[in-house]
């Protein structure tokens, strides 16, 4: 079997659904720094939705929310059920209606037939799937086209938005129900030819109160990599069953954003407002042992919560935002990856403990 069957090339882009796609790109220009590039809406002659693309680096979201009661119905009962959250995480592909239809082959549950778009940019195809959830996979294949994205009206001027060295998407998480882990796993390897890259046990994961399986499914480039978790069994309810509880089902928990120089991007996201998780002051007492040597300087991570691992290719440095909505749903990860291609098992506990003290504080313990 060739290491890559349907030909994937990245993370196109992240839709999202939201209930005020205006409002929610302000958030992403102004705290994440993504520049808007286009829009599609009333004044581009879309009457049943309004989309922001916004991007930075190989970053692209689209934020899109429906303008009125006759808008696509699934869109509505996304919103109604979930909030605000990732409705499609669309993957770059060399011919989408080949990648669908060998998807479909192989058991996916088709969501949209192919569809060419041809403009004075060239050619423009678009196929759909389905995922866990409400969640779907597009494949997008661009390399006969030129524009930004049909249907849109490239944003001349963009307002201003800060630099915060948002670079790529590093992995996507999903939470599923208790037990559909492997389903999903098995879905990821038989349909779109990924592999299995690592698996944490509730042996790795769990605190006093709490647990969650996790097993990481990649690409055969390794561009690509999705991680999914399912609850455990723990005395109290876990991070991932209060996820479940509050989005109405599977979905995407948290967006991994690569940066190169993680203590400035932390920097310009705390300035603009974002939450990060606490970590304990005792979590940085023996991290110099525990990893050894880096570029960063250790006072300097611990001053900002940032969490750190070493694996035996190199080291990695992460931190976890709060949920960025009303739902604890969504959430961010800012990581910069020197040689490490793990997800900072090492951290598991301390990072696990440090979130059950939020999810007490919401009364969800
Ligand atoms: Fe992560």
């Amino acid at each position: 079997m060739n290491a890559d069957p349907l030909d994937f090339h990245g993370i196109d882009y992240v839709e999202f659904y939201v209930s005020n796609a205006r409002q929610a790109a302000h958030y992403y220009r102004t705290v994440l720094g993504l520049v808007p590039i286009a829009y599609a809406g009333l004044e581009t002659g879309v009457r049943d939705r309004a989309s922001w693309l916004l991007g930075k680096g190989q970053v692209q979201f689209m934020l899109t929310a429906p303008l009125g009661p006759d808008s696509p119905a699934e869109m509505i009962h996304h919103i109604a059920l979930h909030g605000d959250g990732v409705h499609d995480i669309a993957l770059r592909v060399n011919d989408a209606r080949a990648a669908y239809e060998e998807a479909v082959k192989r058991g996916a549950k088709g969501v949209q037939e192919p569809q060419e778009f041809e403009d004075g940019q060239g050619r423009f195809v678009r196929a759909t799937i389905a995922t866990y959830g409400d969640t779907v996979h597009s494949f997008i294949e661009r390399r006969n086209y030129r524009g930004v994205f049909p249907g849109f009206k490239s944003i001349e001027n963009p307002p201003f938005a800060p630099e915060t060295g948002i670079s790529a998407i590093d992995h996507i998480v999903g939470n599923v129900e208790l037990g559909k882990m492997n389903h999903w796993v098995a879905f990821y390897r038989d349909v779109l030819g990924f592999s299995q890259l690592t698996h944490f046990s509730d042996k790795d994961i769990s605190t006093e109160y709490s647990a969650l399986m996790s097993k990481v499914m990649q690409n055969g480039s390794g561009r690509i990599k999705f991680p999914i978790n399912e609850p455990a069994e723990g005395k109290r309810r876990s991070q991932i069953e209060e996820y479940l509880m509050h989005y109405g089902g599977p979905g995407v928990q948290h967006i991994a954003l690569a940066t190169k120089d993680i203590i400035a991007t932390v920097d310009a996201l705390r300035a603009a407002g974002v939450d990060f998780l606490r970590i304990p002051e005792t979590y940085y007492e023996d991290l110099p042992k525990r990893i050894g040597d880096i570029e960063e300087d250790y006072r300097e991570l611990g001053r900002r919560g940032i969490l750190a691992d070493r694996d035996d290719e190199g080291y990695l440095l992460q931190i976890f935002s709060q949920p960025v909505e009303d739902r604890p749903t969504v959430f961010y990860e800012v990581i910069r990856r020197h040689g490490s291609q793990g997800f900072g098992a090492g951290n598991f506990k301390a990072l696990f403990e440090a979130l059950e003290r939020e999810q007490a504080r919401r009364g969800n313990l």
